[in-house]
């Protein structure tokens, strides 16, 4: 790949280029809400991680760029492996993928012999190979209400998400013990007090978020969710709990209300919660990943063919 010694360049002027080449080369741009603002008002499309699915899968583009993380773009190169499939940052992980190695989770996998395997989207291609069936936490309540209340069921990688799903439809689903580090990040000390300094506010957050965090919330959603419920909640005022990232589309969708981000345990630079990986990406790199059509993801034939499975299953009960 090339060095970022480009020469110096205005935001607006990389902005024209990206544009431009995008539509020499029939490039679409697929960005997810926690990536930065210049990259999310120069994609095609912004989305969760179910939207951005459904997009790669159905594009015509012959490259796909993709900002947001690898697991991500790995999808997307799973549904729709004809295309070439670009991320600007190689190293943009997650902290859900690197918890669930593939040998512990076949290890796992084999303590649980009749159970049937729902996973989080955000996780390696080769678990995704094992699994029976992926969600999303858009999808999450749908996929698993597909199986009979009998199906014994495992659900990996996030616990917290998994606790909040068995929750809601009263399952004792096996979870692995997997974490999302932004979500897991904020403190709940500091979103009562907040809350109590602005009564007038709704507390919204992430079901990839704590149990105790998401005890005390208005309304738990994926980010295309809560976008949803922050412009059609006649409330004025809303405290958010996800990646900061998420605050440029809300704030556009809802101008004239108030969006507080929800604080993070450590104190950091923005009172908030961001993803390091997610932030990996630039607008420099998204553009240098154009113009050389690399870092390219590649996964293996076997992998693609075992993995589209419980993909394509997500995408057939989404509809
Ligand atoms: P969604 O956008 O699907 O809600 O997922 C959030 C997330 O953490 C993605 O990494
Ligand atoms: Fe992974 Fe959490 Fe970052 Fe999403 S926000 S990519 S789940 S570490």
């Amino acid at each position: 790949m090339k060095s970022f010694q480009i020469p110096p360049i205005t935001d607006v002027a990389l902005t024209e280029e990206i544009r431009a080449l995008k539509k020499n080369k029939n490039a679409v741009i697929l960005a997810h809400y926690y990536q930065t603002s210049d990259i999310q008002d120069v994609a095609d499309f912004v989305g969760d991680s179910l939207g951005l699915s459904q997009q790669a899968a159905k594009t015509n583009a012959d490259i796909i760029v993709f900002a947001g993380v690898h697991f991500m773009a790995e999808t997307a190169k799973i549904l729709n492996p004809t295309k070439k499939v670009v991320l600007p940052d190689l190293a943009a992980s997650c902290s859900l993928a690197e918890g669930c190695h593939p040998d512990d989770f076949a290890q796992f996998l084999k303590l649980y012999p009749d159970h049937k395997v729902i996973s989080y989207v955000n996780c390696s291609a080769e678990i995704k190979a094992m699994s029976d069936v992926i969600c999303t936490s858009s999808n999450a309540e749908r996929i698993v209400n597909s199986f009979p209340k009998t199906q014994s069921l495992i659900f990996a990688p996030d616990k917290n998400l998994g606790h909040f799903i068995n929750q809601k439809t009263k399952r004792n689903m096996v979870l692995w013990d997997g974490a999302c580090m932004v979500h897991e990040a904020f403190s709940i000390e500091k979103i009562l007090k907040l809350q109590k300094e602005h009564p007038d506010a709704k507390f919204i957050a992430h079901p990839e978020s704590e149990k105790h965090v998401l005890s005390v919330a208005s309304y738990i959603g994926s980010t295309t969710e809560m976008i949803n419920y922050a412009v059609d909640d006649p409330t004025q005022k809303f405290i958010v709990a996800t990646e900061a990232g998420i605050l440029h589309k809300m704030q556009q969708m809802v101008p004239n209300k108030t969006l507080i981000p929800a604080p993070a345990k450590e104190d950091n630079h923005c009172a908030c919660a961001e993803c390091a990986f997610m932030k990996m990406n630039s607008l420099e790199k998204l553009y240098l990943c154009l113009e050389d059509e690399s870092p390219e993801i590649t996964v293996p034939e076997q992998i693609i063919t075992r993995a589209q499975l419980p993909l394509r299953r997500m995408l057939e009960i989404s509809k």
